[in-house]
C-alpha cells in the first residue's frame, strides 16, 4: 500500500470540517478548519479544495456546517437552513457535477428525515450521510484503481494532465488511482505530468503526490506533451473528469482536449477515469456542460508575479470538453466503459436502477 492511502484531503474531526489547503502545496502542508458556509464556499472557489469528487465531499459536510451555523429553531427552520445552504454552496463552481450531486443527495436525505423526525434527528442524519459520501468516495477510487490498473503495462510511459489524485478526491484519486494500483501490483512505469497552466495542479499537486507514493514522475510543460509522444515515451494517457455527458464527452481541466488530440495523432489510447457520480445523464453532449471562467489575474499575475502587460485581454476557461471519439475508455468503479458510449453508459445506469 502506498503512502497515498494516508492522505486525508477532507476529514470530519468531532464536528469540525478540516481540509488540506491545496493552494499552499507543495511548499507548505497545512490543514485548515472550515467553520462556516462562507469559508466552505471560499475554499471551493479559491481551489483550496478542488477536483470534482473532493468538491462534492466537502460540499456535503458544508451543508451540515451551514445548517448548524444558522442555529435554526425547530424542524421547519432546520429544513430551510439545509436548502438555503445547499443553494448557496451550489454557486461556488459550475462545472464539476459532483458538487450538485452531493448537494442534491444531502437535501434529499434531509427531506426524508424531516418526515416524522425532529430537528436533532435531521442534523444527525446529515452527518451520517456526509460521512457515508466520504467513505464511499474512497471505496470507489479503490475500485477505479483495480479496474484501470491493467491499462498500464510494464515499462510503459503514462501521461496525465492536472491532478486527479488523492487530493482531488477524499483520498486515492481517479486517474492517479489507476497508477497507484498498478504500482502496488508491481508494474514499473514512468509518469509524465503536465504542469497544467495556469494554476499548476500538475506541478504543484500531481508531482508532489507521485513523489510521496514513490512513483517515477517527470514534470513537463504543457506544450512539451506532443514532443514526448513523438519520442515514443508515452504509451497511454489517463486523466480525470469534472462532468461526463450521456454520450461520453468529458469535461476536464483546460488543456485536456489538446492532449486527447495529440494522443490520437500518435495512436496513443486516451482514458478518462471517474466515478459514476461524475456522469450527468441530463446533459446529452459536451456542448451543454457549463464551463467555469476564471479570474484573468490567474493568467496575468500567476502566484503573485505579473507576467503580462497591465490591462491585456484574457480568456481563461477552467475546463474544456474532450469529444467521445477521442476517448478509448471511461474507467469507473464498475469497470471500463467502451464505445459506443451512449449505449454503454445508458446500460450501466439502467442496470444500477433495475
Ligand atoms: O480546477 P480543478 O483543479 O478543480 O480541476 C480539477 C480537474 O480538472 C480534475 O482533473 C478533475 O476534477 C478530476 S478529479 C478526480
Amino acid at each position: 500500500m502506498t503512502d497515498t492511502a494516508t492522505l486525508e484531503t477532507i476529514r470530519w474531526d468531532k464536528g469540525d470540517l478540516i481540509i488540506i489547503d491545496q493552494t499552499l502545496l507543495p511548499n507548505e502542508f497545512k490543514e485548515i478548519t472550515l467553520a462556516t458556509s462562507e469559508r466552505v464556499w471560499e475554499a471551493i472557489k479559491a481551489l483550496r479544495v478542488r477536483g470534482a469528487p473532493a468538491i462534492g465531499v466537502c460540499a456535503a459536510f458544508g451543508v451540515l456546517v451551514g445548517t448548524r451555523e444558522k442555529k435554526p429553531q425547530g424542524l421547519e427552520e432546520t429544513l430551510s437552513a439545509v436548502d438555503a445552504t445547499a443553494e448557496y454552496l451550489a454557486t461556488s463552481r459550475p462545472t464539476a457535477v459532483n458538487l450538485f450531486w452531493a448537494l442534491d443527495r444531502m437535501k434529499r436525505v434531509a427531506h426524508e428525515a424531516a418526515n416524522g423526525g425532529t430537528a436533532e434527528s435531521l442534523v444527525a442524519r446529515l452527518e451520517v450521510e456526509a460521512l457515508e459520501i466520504l467513505r464511499e468516495d474512497t471505496e470507489l477510487c479503490r475500485a477505479i484503481g483495480r479496474h484501470g490498473a491493467p491499462i498500464i503495462g510494464d515499462g510503459q510511459g503514462v501521461l496525465t494532465h492536472c491532478n486527479a489524485g488523492g487530493l482531488a478526491t477524499a483520498s486515492y484519486g481517479t486517474a492517479l488511482a489507476v497508477m497507484y494500483t498498478a504500482h502496488e501490483n508491481g508494474t514499473n512505469f514512468e509518469v509524465f505530468a503536465d504542469e497544467t497552466r495556469p494554476l499548476l495542479q500538475g506541478a504543484r499537486l500531481t508531482a508532489w503526490e507521485l513523489a510521496r507514493a514513490g512513483i517515477d514522475c517527470t514534470l513537463i510543460c504543457d506544450n512539451t506533451a506532443a514532443q514526448v509522444m513523438r519520442e515514443g515515451r508515452i504509451n497511454v494517457v489517463v486523466v480525470g473528469a469534472d462532468r461526463i455527458a450521456a454520450n461520453g464527452d468529458a469535461a476536464n481541466k483546460i488543456g485536456t482536449y489538446n492532449v486527447a488530440l495529440i494522443a490520437k495523432a500518435h495512436n496513443i489510447p486516451f482514458y478518462v477515469a471517474a466515478p459514476l457520480s461524475t456522469f450527468d445523464l441530463a446533459v446529452l453532449s459536451g456542448e451543454d456542460i457549463p464551463i467555469e471562467q476564471r479570474d484573468p489575474k490567474e493568467v496575468t499575475h500567476g502566484f503573485g508575479v505579473q507576467t503580462a502587460p497591465e490591462g491585456v485581454s484574457v480568456y481563461s476557461p477552467a475546463f474544456d470538453v474532450t469529444p467521445n471519439e477521442l476517448i478509448a475508455g471511461l474507467v469507473t468503479e464498475v469497470g471500463i466503459l467502451r464505445p459506443p458510449f451512449t449505449e454503454n453508459i445508458a446500460a450501466t445506469f439502467a442496470s444500477r436502477t433495475a
